[in-house]
């Protein structure tokens, strides 16, 4: 059977890919990836600058603006971004509401969703609204994941502490003390290396869902119902749990080479556009290392480095290199977050990028619409049910 052409469209210009690979969808100003060199560049600065010289809040208003802030510029977005650290009583009492066995995801996405009945104009997409409620999602949703986890263990919420910055904040409201100035800058340099990437899955989920100029709320839920998958965000809580498989740096042979054996996916490697090594990944690998001498854990980041020569030996060649969530499970295991807050700690960093591609979309937008090549039948018979 030919399948018939759509007739409004030559058969030249209606191409398939499969998951849209090597399609471009959108511009933007804000990442540029180079795949095969492993670049990656926000606005143009080289991610490892970046992360040896920046803040998460400079970096989202680099981000955002598309240009670095003056040292007042960045003391007005610090300021603002603390104003907006807190919860309202209403997301307390349906923090309180979550079952205390729920995944931190699905959590993270309900609540994050709910959020639009806080605001008393949540459809509202001039670009000043839809950067105001960019800032306050961003500003509140480490309290909502803190408020979470205290709430499932029987705590106290704890209130944020403005004096703090975005990762010190964060740990603190988490944990109910103060960081030392080494893991708020390891937190930091996660949240940096996570902010932004292109048109990954979740940022093109947030594009798609802001072109029906629905609204920024959808989008970032839109967003995280993506990141969770394991081929995606998840990527990272499914390292820590092989690497807690793993008894010792002398199984981490055995154990690789029977995955590859058996054609599983090794969690941490591999990505649709870089061929070589992740950059973050090897800004990630520096921060492991050094948290895992410091906090006792070497053992962790030796089996993490012994996958990852086996994995060069034996994969190299068809561009398999570790990614972004290879390393940072080893960074916030010694940071101290439970591995079911890992893609959250993701989710943190990336609504950042998620909002920056949502006021991108909406400054030129045009609804996303791509077709299908239908390869069903034609012409067919509606058959009675009595006769079928
Ligand atoms: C992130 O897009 C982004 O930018 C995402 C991200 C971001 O910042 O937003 O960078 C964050 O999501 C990083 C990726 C995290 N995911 C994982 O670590 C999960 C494991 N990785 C794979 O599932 C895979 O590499 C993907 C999903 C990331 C990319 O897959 P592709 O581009 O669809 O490639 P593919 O599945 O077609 O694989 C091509 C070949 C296959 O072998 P063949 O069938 O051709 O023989 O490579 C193999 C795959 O089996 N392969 C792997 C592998 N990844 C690809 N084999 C073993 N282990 C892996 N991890």
């Amino acid at each position: 059977m030919t399948p018939r052409r759509d007739a409004t469209m030559s058969t030249a210009e209606k191409t398939f890919s499969k998951g849209l690979e090597g399609v471009i969808a959108a511009q933007t100003e804000m990442s540029f990836i180079n795949g095969t060199e492993g670049i990656l560049e926000y606005v143009g600065i080289a991610i490892g600058d970046l992360a040896k010289n920046s803040s998460f809040e400079e970096t989202v208003f680099l981000l955002w603006n598309k240009r670095l802030p003056t040292q007042s510029e960045l003391e007005a977005f610090n300021n603002e971004l603390r104003a907006n650290y807190s919860m309202c009583d209403a997301m307390k009492q349906r923090i309180k509401a979550c079952p205390v066995d729920a995944e931190p995801m699905h959590v993270l996405r309900t609540l994050v969703s709910s959020m639009a009945m806080d605001d008393a104009s949540p459809n509202e997409n001039s670009v000043e609204a839809a950067r105001h409620k960019a800032l306050q999602i961003l500003a509140t949703t480490p309290a909502v994941v803190a408020g979470f986890d205290r709430h499932r263990r029987g705590l106290d919420f704890i209130e944020p502490d403005t004096s703090l910055s975005f990762a010190a904040n964060f740990l603190y409201l988490l944990n109910g003390e103060k960081p030392t100035p080494a893991m708020e800058r390891a937190f930091d340099i996660c949240m940096i290396t996570h902010a932004d990437h292109g048109l990954n899955n979740s940022t093109f989920t947030a594009r798609v869902i802001i072109s029906t100029l629905s609204d920024m709320y959808s989008a970032i839920t839109g967003a995280i119902g993506s990141l969770r998958g394991p081929l995606h965000g998840g990527a990272n809580e499914g390292v820590m749990k092989m690497l807690n498989e793993i008894p010792t740096v002398d199984d981490v042979e055995p154990y690789i080479m029977n995955k590859i054996k058996n054609k599983d996916r090794i969690m941490g490697f591999g990505h649709r556009v870089y061929k070589a090594k992740d950059p973050r990944a090897a800004e990630l690998m520096t921060l492991a290392k050094q948290l895992a001498d410091d906090t006792g854990n070497s053992d962790l980041y030796e089996k993490s480095h012994a996958i990852e020569l086996i994995m060069e030996r034996e994969y190299a060649s068809k561009g398999i290199y570790p990614n972004v969530d290879f390393y940072s499970a080893t960074t916030y295991h010694c940071i101290g977050l439970k591995l079911d807050l890992f893609t959250p700690m993701f989710a943190l960093s990336r609504i950042a990028g998620w909002s920056g591609h949502v006021i991108e979309q909406l400054g030129d937008n045009r609804l996303f619409r791509p077709t299908t090549d239908y390869v069903g039948p034609h012409d067919a018979p509606y058959t009675p049910i009595s006769e079928r």
